[in-house]
């Protein structure tokens, strides 16, 4: 009776509960059976593509994170000391899509992963003008292999997802910065900063390693890939470098940035 009439005052806790039950409950917890990750995911990597992560020894660390994040084209298969093997989510823009070299429907990079592609869409953010006008035709390629693969999680950005990280980086930003899409790599970033409570990036503020070398799996030099000439790339690597939260040492040494996931922040 004591009990009902505390309950329905609305102040029940599990102090309340007998000693039988309240060890049930100890014990339930304990063991939790089902695997539940009560705050989503708690620690997550985004892997750079950038030439500098090669001779970084960081796979282990990579793939010690709850989900990893990687990019386009990049591979995990003989680069693993580097950059782990784990691969949760791939974000792809729609060049990989159509890009016949890529062989994006056949390519095992594109299977047993999540999914996430991306296109420029215009500023206006218009689905059906976008539909009919994409930059590159993502549709076609991703309706072939939804059907082939209907099991595995394949997401395309909504525009405006896209361009309102834009504008934040404008809004951070003094100068005028290009009136193109953030990078694959910003994107990333943030689509696991919504995902997870703790986000770790490599090589995208350069380390000590800091290289032309574009790609780590690609004998291409190009000093665009790490500072940006199409994308806003340097404006959103200063805006990831005050939002910086990790150990200067890990940066210098690593190329590591720490970021609190969106849910660690209170405006
Ligand atoms: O070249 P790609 O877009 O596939 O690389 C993924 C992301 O990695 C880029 O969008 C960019 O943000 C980042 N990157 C970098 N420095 C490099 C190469 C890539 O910061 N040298």
């Amino acid at each position: 009776r004591a009990f009902l009439h505390r309950l329905w005052k609305g102040t029940v806790s599990s102090k309340m509960l007998n000693p039988r039950l309240q060890k049930a409950m100890k014990d339930y917890l304990a063991a939790n059976k089902h695997g539940l990750h009560p705050k989503g995911l708690r620690s997550c990597a985004v892997v750079m593509s950038a030439g500098a992560i090669l001779n970084s020894s960081l796979g282990e660390e990579i793939d010690s994170h709850d989900a990893v994040l990687r990019f386009n084209a990049a591979p995990t298969r003989g680069y693993e000391r580097d950059v782990g093997n784990k691969t949760t989510v791939r974000i792809i823009n729609s060049q990989i899509l159509t890009n016949p070299n890529h062989h994006f429907i056949d390519s095992s990079l594109y299977k047993d992963v999540i999914l996430v592609a991306w296109d420029p869409a215009p500023y206006s953010a218009n689905l059906d003008l976008w539909y009919k006008k994409p930059d590159y035709n993502l549709f076609t390629p991703y309706v072939q292999h939804r059907q082939r693969n209907p099991d595995q999680p394949f997401y395309i950005l909504h525009p405006k997802f896209v361009w309102q990280l834009w504008d934040i980086i404008q809004e951070n930003t003094k100068e005028k910065i290009q009136p193109n899409p953030p990078s694959s790599g910003f994107i990333g970033i943030l689509l696991m900063m919504s995902l997870c409570s703790e986000v770790h990036v490599y090589e995208y503020l350069p380390s000590v390693r800091q290289t032309e070398l574009c790609h780590y799996h690609e004998l291409y030099y190009d000093a665009a890939c790490t500072l940006g000439a199409y994308h806003p790339l340097l404006y959103e690597k200063l805006l990831v470098q005050r939002l910086n939260t990790g150990a200067q040492g890990d940066l210098h040494r690593k190329g590591k940035v720490v970021l609190p996931g969106l849910r660690a922040v209170h405006c």
